[in-house]
């Protein structure tokens, strides 16, 4: 079957900013999740280019409104370029065939007897171009978004929306709206009783005329009937026939602050122009700035390019449909985006690509052959896992999707830790350690198929590693037939995900002191030098403590004691080049006397030595 994702065209009064990205982030993810399931999809987005509030900007900048239009709307494609969204058509409202299409459905709906003219009187709210009686509105602010509303009485075309009101009410029995409780709002909505709707203005200039058959000069088309109908006339409505193939089947996205006119007006247009209505729309929240909407009248958007040149692109996506669950409302912050990459990607996912391609070096020289009787047990839970994700795709939650996607990796890792391979080369039992590496690329493998309508590029590369690519055959044998691949070659590559360190502004300086800054001069009081360990045994009694030798060039060994024996074998000591600080005041431990400190770290995953690069002369020191 064919789909039509859709995402809103967006008003080229604001540049692009972290909302619009998502909302096309979520689109392009669906086109990509469809194309893996072997589906025809169309993906729709473009530019709304009409209306009083672009008059309006365009004469702020002395513009005229076509070239203020044209101006915005080559950056919003441009940004879509940029990004590598998967679209097949970028719409403009003021392209000839739109406005021939919009001046079709006007007359259709017009012949039908569901536009009338008449007198409009009430408030409309230019920024959200919509109009309110004064039982909507407190003290004349608009409901919606709280700004001035303006007192408007002129003569207008209206639309019958009254008229549809039961057959909508029937519609939402459907589930044509997710998430639900968005539904639960529009039926309340409806159920309260539909005004007519005025569709027309007489006002301003900027916008679709009345068709000639009308011959009404002085009305311009409402820019909403105007904007919606992009929907159809994108795909041939007015102009060529309407590919109903596509239509058939089509799913809007879109922002909570658009739903009343999705859920409510665009059906009812649809219904007087005898076209089938949507299949699905899906109805988002808001990334809000510490707890505010993202806008640019606020003056507070984040620009999404210079984010996803600064994290990636695919982290960026990666992070907005991770952080939130689809429909509510999201902080957006540079800390929790730099959390999740160091997290999620770097340490679970970067992090297992990494150690799967060193072993297979190591152990294997990157090609990897198992027999079945060799794989651990545990890919009945990895195929189990995976194939719970297509329900939550098409229930479009994609951050749930992520999250039981990412059990597969951190069970990967646990693998690594519970078959410690490393071992089991030593007890010559190369071949379960073939078949865990085995299993962990095909882990990898499958949790990139999965991965690749979120994050195509790095999917992209992880697959590249197996010589494989994301495309519906490969998703078919790896995620619907449970395949795995027995023999497999890989090939090198960087970290997917180099750690990002988080670097705070700190404009206080009373919480600087409360940091415990050192400078420089206190730094340099404390040697660290390099040396060679040259023995190595336990300290008896001890469970913790090994008894080290170090040769830190002073023509003598230094006896180190150092707490490490739960995570090193003494032999595996010997002969390594380690840090130490050399200029510690000597003390007892257990009895023995130590004379420095040999440098580590630790975390939740055991204890490192801290290592460095190249072979260095003994006693260099470390600055
Ligand atoms: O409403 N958080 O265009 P628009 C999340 N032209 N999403 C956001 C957002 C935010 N802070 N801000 C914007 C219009 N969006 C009309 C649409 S469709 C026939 C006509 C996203 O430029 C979200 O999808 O104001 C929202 O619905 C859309 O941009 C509004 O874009
Ligand atoms: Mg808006």
């Amino acid at each position: 079957m064919k789909s039509f994702i859709t995402t809103p065209i967006y008003y080229v009064n604001d540049v692009p900013h972290i909302g619009h990205a998502y909302t096309t982030f979520i689109a392009d993810m669906l086109k990509k999740y469809y194309q893996l399931q072997g589906k025809e999809a169309f993906l729709l987005t473009g530019t709304d280019e009409h209306g009083q509030k672009i008059e309006q900007s365009a004469l702020k900048k002395g513009q005229t409104p076509q070239a203020y239009a044209d101006f915005i709307s080559a950056k919003f494609k441009k940004l879509w370029d940029d990004f590598e969204i998967d679209y097949d058509y970028f719409i403009r409202t003021t392209d000839k065939n739109h406005i021939i299409g919009v001046q079709k459905a006007f007359e259709v709906m017009y012949q039908k007897g569901d536009i009338y003219k008449g007198e409009y009187e009430g408030n409309y709210c230019v920024s959200c171009e919509s109009f309110f009686t004064s039982s909507q509105m407190q003290e004349n602010k608009c409901p919606d978004c709280g700004r001035e509303t303006t007192l408007i009485k002129e003569e207008s075309y209206f639309f019958a929306l009254s008229k549809y009101q039961d057959r909508l009410l029937q519609w939402y029995e459907t589930d044509c709206i997710l998430p639900r409780f968005r539904k639960n709002e529009v039926i309340n909505f409806v159920k309260n009783g539909l005004n007519d709707l005025s569709i027309t203005r007489t006002s301003f200039e900027w916008g679709i005329r009345l068709p000639e058959s009308i011959g009404d000069k002085k009305h311009i088309i409402y820019v909403w009937l105007d904007a919606l109908m992009n929907y159809v006339t994108a795909l041939g409505y007015g102009n060529k026939v309407l590919q109903q193939d596509f239509w058939q089947n089509a799913i809007h996205i879109v922002g909570k602050d658009i739903l009343r006119f999705h859920a409510v007006y665009w059906p009812a247009f649809l219904m007087s122009l005898d076209l089938p209505l949507p299949k699905h729309i899906y109805v988002h929240g808001w990334w809000l700035i510490d707890g505010v909407k993202m806008s640019k009248s606020l003056g507070n958007v984040v620009n999404p390019m210079e984010v996803a040149q600064e994290f990636g692109i695919d982290s960026l996506r990666y992070f907005l449909m991770r952080e939130v669950s689809f429909g509510q409302d999201g902080d957006f912050s540079k800390k929790a985006l730099i959390t999740k990459i160091n997290t999620d990607l770097a340490n679970d996912l970067g992090n297992l690509l990494n150690r799967v391609l060193g072993m297979a070096e190591k152990y294997a020289n990157l090609s990897l052959k198992c027999n079945e009787e060799n794989l651990p047990q545990e890919k009945k839970e990895i195929q189990k896992i995976l194939d719970s994700l297509e329900c939550l795709m098409y229930e479009i939650q994609p951050s749930k999707y992520l999250e039981e996607l990412w059990k597969i990796f951190v069970l990967a890792n646990g693998l690594v830790a519970k078959y410690e391979p490393w071992n089991l080369m030593k007890e010559k039992k190369e071949q379960e350690v073939y078949g865990l590496l085995v299993l962990l690329s095909n882990i990898l493998i499958k949790g990139a198929l999965s991965l690749y309508p979120i994050m195509p590029q790095v999917a992209t590369k992880i697959l590249d590693v197996f010589g494989l690519s994301a495309n519906a055959q490969n998703y078919h044998k790896f995620i619907k037939e449970h395949f795995i691949q027995m023999d497999l070659r890989l090939k090198k590559i960087d970290a997917l995900f180099p750690k990002i360190e988080m670097i705070e502004k700190n404009d206080n300086p009373k919480q600087e002191q409360k940091q415990n800054l050192v400078d420089i001069g206190q730094f340099k009081e404390i040697e660290i030098k390099v040396g060679t360990i040259m023995s190595a045994d336990f300290v008896p009694k001890s469970t913790k403590l090994l008894k080290l030798q170090v040769d830190l060039g002073e023509g003598r060994l230094r006896q180190i004691i150092s707490g490490i024996s739960e995570f090193y074998q003494p032999d595996s000591l010997i002969g390594r080049q380690v840090c130490v600080v050399s200029n510690l005041k000597p003390a007892k431990l257990m009895g023995e006397i130590s004379e420095g400190m040999i440098l580590a770290v630790k975390d939740d995953n055991g204890l490192s030595l801290l290592s460095i690069d190249n072979h260095k002369e003994n006693g260099s020191r470390v600055s």
